[in-house]
């Protein structure tokens, strides 16, 4: 074993805590840091006040601690542009550079990037005016779908059933500034019928290894009723149709890397292709609903438990541009992930604060589960409290698939704080 190397992970959420945690693993890995980090991260790494845009600050902290690598959580920072920053200051990142983070941080650069190439998406069209939104939306029939070009933490994409509000929203967007400078430019695409599923690929921006296809549950109630989140439970790996993951291989994976290499991108990270499936049997398809250029949260939380093999020595070669000589990543078993949110969630209006209970539960019916924090913080006390919308995941494993959702359920049985709700059908597609 060459020498260990110290790194930083950058975010404060359930993803953060899943990489915090499979890197600690690591044998590639040496002393662990994560800023801003949260309680739960605290006990395996070294959490550090910054915010993870502040490039110039990263860069000094990296120094400060000699941290030779910086894992990139979130999309904000990588939009931004610190793993340039970090490169151009000779510390590897795993992450891609501002010209790759176009893919998420623009759908019209995405969706040109897309047909460019010819990876199979959505028709649509670009709109920078009310005229051009009335145009693309006169060709299309409902459900309609209208998505801001720009980063809306999730709340960018419209499904309008009827032209009159789809009209509306657009207005809201170009003319009322509905998500200021995101929704300046807008896509309107074809509505896609179909399976959603998640993968991840790493990449060297030449090699890749793909990891478990997953599928997040968007809605906040049960029965997929209710407003959309970021992300109620998720869920890996997801039985596929036979031939899928081949399909994602050569028509959507692969010609995204060579495209990204013909355009001088240099990209070095994860790849998060938000597929829709299409089709069945002879008319079986995938296509591409988004990319992100980060690991997805929570589908992060149910992907990672499942690795076998060291993914610090994984992410330091892609961050390196020498993935191929990493041996392969193997997943075995099943993981199922239940997100606990604040009551009012999604809405704004949830309470902060509130003490939880239940965390460190043991027991023999705890055994294979584990909670990962999201939106936890620390009270006056030092107490563990509540401070965001989506609260904690309660992460099951198991050799199936019902194995790891019981165990998941009963590490959430055993957590509560007021208000607390969950959905108790995470996986259901599976049965
Ligand atoms: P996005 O942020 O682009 O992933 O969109 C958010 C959600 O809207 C997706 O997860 C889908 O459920 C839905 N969606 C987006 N685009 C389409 C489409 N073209 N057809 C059907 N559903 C879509
Ligand atoms: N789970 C959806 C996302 O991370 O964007």
């Amino acid at each position: 074993m060459g020498e260990r190397t110290n790194a930083l992970v950058l975010g404060g959420g359930g993803r953060e805590h899943a990489l915090v945690h499979a890197l600690s693993k690591s044998d590639a890995i040496g002393d662990l840091h994560c800023a801003p980090g949260n309680p739960g991260i605290e006990r395996l790494a070294e959490i550090h006040k910054l915010d993870p845009r502040d490039a110039e600050g990263v860069v000094s902290l990296c120094r400060g601690l000699s941290v030779g690598l910086v894992v990139i959580g979130p999309e904000a920072p990588l939009v931004s542009g610190v793993a340039d920053a970090l490169r151009d200051a000779g510390i590897r990142a795993f992450g891609p550079g501002g010209s790759g983070a176009r893919l998420e941080g623009s759908k019209s650069f995405a969706k040109n990037f897309m047909k460019r190439h010819g990876i199979p998406t959505a028709g649509f069209a670009v709109c920078d005016t009310l005229d051009e939104c009335r145009a693309a939306l006169a060709v299309r029939h409902p459900p309609y779908v209208i998505k801001a070009d720009g980063l809306a933490s999730g709340k960018g994409v419209f499904l309008p059933e009827d032209a009159e509000e789809a009209l509306g929203i657009c207005r809201g967007l170009l003319l009322n500034g509905m998500l200021g400078d995101a929704g300046r430019r807008l896509v309107i695409e074809d509505y896609l019928p179909g399976r959603e599923l998640t993968v991840f690929a790493i990449t060297d921006g030449r090699s890749f290894r793909l990891l478990a296809p997953s599928r997040d549950h968007k809605r906040a109630f049960d029965g997929d009723k209710g407003p959309n989140t970021g992300g109620m439970g998720a869920y890996a790996p997801v039985k596929v149709p036979e031939g899928t993951m081949e399909r994602v291989t050569e028509e959507v994976l692969r010609p995204t890397l060579d495209g990204l290499r013909a355009e001088g991108i240099e990209y070095r990270g994860v790849i998060y292709m938000g597929l829709m499936l299409t089709g069945s049997g002879s008319t079986a398809g995938v296509s591409v609903v988004e990319y992100n250029v980060r690991f997805g949260d929570p589908e992060t939380q149910a992907v990672l438990p499942l690795l076998r093999g060291d993914f610090g020595q994984a992410v330091l070669a892609c961050a390196d541009g020498d993935l191929s000589r990493s041996p392969a990543l193997r997943g075995s078993g099943s993981a199922l992930c239940v997100v606990a949110a604040s009551g009012g969630y999604p809405g704004d209006d949830f309470e902060r604060g509130l003490p939880i209970e239940g965390l460190d539960a043991e027991g023999p019916g705890m055994a294979g589960s584990f909670v990962y924090h999201s939106g936890v913080g620390r009270g006056e006390r030092g107490e563990i409290v509540t401070s965001g919308g989506r609260v904690l995941s309660a992460v099951g494993v198991g050799e199936t698939f019902g194995e790891a959702r019981g165990r998941a359920y009963s590490r959430m049985s055993a957590i509560s704080f007021k208000n607390m709700h969950y959905r108790r059908d995470i996986g259901w597609s599976e049965e």
